[in-house]
């Protein structure tokens, strides 16, 4: 009880906060974003009482500033460090002897001008011009917050409600 515990809360709070806080000082720093997220947020919700989970899940630009700061600031910077299986393990066609440890750091995915157009500054409105002559050849899928597979996220629902919610308040 005591192990679990403590798993979710490193694994719980430490990435969330991460992420919240890469997102905030990218906002701040980018203050014609940061405005129109909250013009955004005030023309939806009249009130701050009337925040709820489902009609923040539904606000296109509160969750495109999300997946880029999620994509300038991956809260997992370490990666998702793998053992390779008895025998042996290809990745993108390089054999990798049994028992090798084997990690692929995020921050080379998400800020790969090979993945991304214009990688490094801070642009939401990536996430919605998917057809766009700038934006239409970025790999979206590159990126995976929650890993993916069995080892995958448990957390990865209340995680988008948390920083939805925490977001829209603090702009
Ligand atoms: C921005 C927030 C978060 C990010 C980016 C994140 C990311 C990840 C990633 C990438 C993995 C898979 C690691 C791997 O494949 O080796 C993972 C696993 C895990 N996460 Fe999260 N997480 C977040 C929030 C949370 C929250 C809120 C909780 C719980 C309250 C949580 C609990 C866990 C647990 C227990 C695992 C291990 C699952 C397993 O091995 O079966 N995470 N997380």
């Amino acid at each position: 009880m005591l192990a679990t515990s403590s798993v979710l809360i490193v694994a719980g709070s430490e990435t969330s906060i991460t992420m919240l806080s890469c997102t905030m000082n990218h906002l701040v720093q980018n203050p014609d974003k940061m405005a129109l997220l909250a013009a955004k947020i005030r023309k939806a919700f009249k009130r701050e009482d009337d925040f709820a989970l489902s009609p923040l899940r539904d606000l296109p630009y509160l969750n495109v500033v999300l997946n880029e700061g999620l994509r300038m600031c991956n809260s997992t910077p370490v990666g998702a460090p793998r053992v390779v299986p008895p025998g042996c393990g290809t990745v993108s066609g390089v054999r990798f002897p049994e028992g090798e440890f084997i990690n692929m750091h995020s921050l080379t995915v998400s800020r790969s001008p090979k993945i991304w157009y214009d990688s490094n500054p801070f642009h939401p409105k990536r996430w919605l011009e998917k057809k766009s002559a700038e934006f239409g050849m970025d790999q979206q899928n590159a990126i995976q917050l929650s890993g993916v597979d069995l080892r995958s996220c448990i957390g990865r629902l209340l995680t988008w409600a948390e920083i939805r919610l925490i977001l829209a308040r603090l702009v």
